[in-house]
């Protein structure tokens, strides 16, 4: 028998694209782009939003004809709404032969090789601490940027949030073991690490702080670049804001979410810092880091947010400028305590609606002034390929991690280059190569 054939659709964060390549690697199959070419069909799914959490069903929909052509194709479900609704999946789903938990990863070849001996569905949400960070992610030859997996799962417990029910609470990885597959991808030609985690700085093992974590990634040779993402506000200490101005090679953009500039609101979600708490640490930042810039998340009609507490975000908003932004309408999710709110809290759909819009319509005037203000300036590029719409132009991202496309050879993959900005676009800017 050859090697299997896998198509696996992602939806969901960064943490899940990792888990993609993970699910790659643990099955060692190799990757299709066409369902109906595969052994094994595989979505994996995210829970944030009842929206994401819906597509799960309609992209499992879509395989129940291919399962019918032929039994022997593999159809399961991974992430977090396979955690979330476990066996009750397996009811609902006919053509389904596994439920796999984001944490259940390392077990997926057994289940494999039981479904194809047996002929049995199964249903895998447990998992073993000592197995999380286990398989190892996938790497396609020639990638340039790669995600390193330093923690699982989240502590907090903020009211909206599905997370550390269906991802568990937080586990560390030991340093070694992130320096190690570090150190392996920068062998393999990558040039850039985004150290992921749902509340990646909070990050501490064996008496080791984030701060830490970055100064031991700064020293490994030929690591062009860290990132990092997604930041929790309340645990950016001192360690961590100096670690990030001494090492050169940390990049100076920062995703800060921020949810709402409503101290009621913030209250409400039991994000444990206050508006002005979090402007205050943004200027500490910005003091250690003059060029920093900073993308938030923000969360539009929680329960009970009145017309005020929206003014106040569009006040922060004003204030803040941030660099780009993230607004979701709210979701009530299972189990968490915002969905328990009387139904007077609730905001009118239609108002939290309204609200969006004009929030995103405020960021789009932002974030083109900004790319508009970048023009005749020089960017250093890192070189990840070649632009999506057109393949005359090579596309990487700026230090501030802004999208920036410019004509020039493919040998210039993986370089760091000079680049003359000549157009700020909503979405990306464009340039020429210095030479
Ligand atoms: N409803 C709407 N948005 C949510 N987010 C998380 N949970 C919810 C929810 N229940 C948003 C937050 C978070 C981002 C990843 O998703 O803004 O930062």
């Amino acid at each position: 028998m050859g090697t299997k054939q896998l198509y696996i659709e992602t939806y969901g964060c960064q943490m899940n694209e990792y888990d993609t390549d993970r699910i790659k690697n643990a099955l060692d199959a190799e990757p299709t782009d066409d369902p109906k070419n595969a052994d094994i069909i595989i979505v994996n799914t995210c829970a944030i939003r009842e929206k994401a959490d819906q597509k799960a069903f309609s992209s499992l929909g879509k395989y129940k004809s291919i399962k019918a052509n032929d039994p022997n194709v593999i159809v399961g479900i991974s992430g977090c709404v396979a955690q979330l609704y476990g066996d009750k999946l397996l009811k609902k789903i006919p053509h389904l032969d596994f439920v796999l938990g984001p944490r259940a990863i390392p077990k997926l070849p057994d289940i494999i090789s039981n479904i194809e001996r047996k002929k049995r569905r199964t249903v895998e949400t447990s998992y073993d601490i000592e197995e999380l960070f286990e398989v190892e992610p996938y790497h396609q030859e020639g990638k340039v940027t790669a995600f390193v997996s330093v923690q699982q799962g989240c502590n907090k417990r903020c009211t909206y949030c599905i997370v550390p029910k269906v991802r568990g609470d937080e586990v560390n990885r030991p340093l070694d073991d992130i320096l190690r597959e570090t150190t392996s991808l920068v062998n393999k030609g990558v040039r850039e690490i985004t150290f992921i985690g749902q509340t990646v700085n909070s990050w501490k093992e064996n008496g080791y702080k984030f701060g830490d974590l970055i100064r031991a990634a700064g020293e490994i040779e030929d690591l062009n670049r860290i990132r990092f993402t997604t930041s929790y506000p309340r645990d950016i200490t001192k360690r961590m804001i100096d670690a990030m101005r001494d090492v050169p090679q940390v990049c100076h953009h920062l995703h800060l979410p921020v949810q709402s500039g409503s101290n009621k609101v913030l209250k409400g979600m039991k994000r444990t810092y206050t508006r002005e708490w979090y402007v205050d640490t943004i200027n500490r930042l910005k003091d250690a880091i003059p060029d920093l810039t900073v993308s938030t998340d923000i969360i539009i009609g929680f329960p009970g947010e009145s017309d005020q507490d929206f003014e106040e975000t569009m006040s922060l908003m004003r204030e803040m400028e941030f660099e780009s932004s993230y607004s979701f309408k709210f979701s009530p999710r299972p189990g968490t305590v915002a969905a328990e709110y009387s139904e007077d809290e609730t905001v009118d759909p239609d108002l939290a609606s309204a609200r969006l819009t004009e929030l995103q319509a405020y960021q789009k005037e932002i974030t083109s002034t900004k790319n508009k203000n970048r023009v005749g300036l020089i960017e250093k590029v890192l070189v990840e390929g070649e632009s999506r719409n057109d393949p005359e132009f090579l596309s990487g991202r700026t230090d501030h991690n802004r999208i920036l496309n410019f004509k020039g050879s493919k040998d210039l993959l993986g370089k760091t280059v000079k680049v003359k900005v000549t157009e700020g676009l909503l979405n990306s800017l464009r340039g020429k190569l210095v030479v």
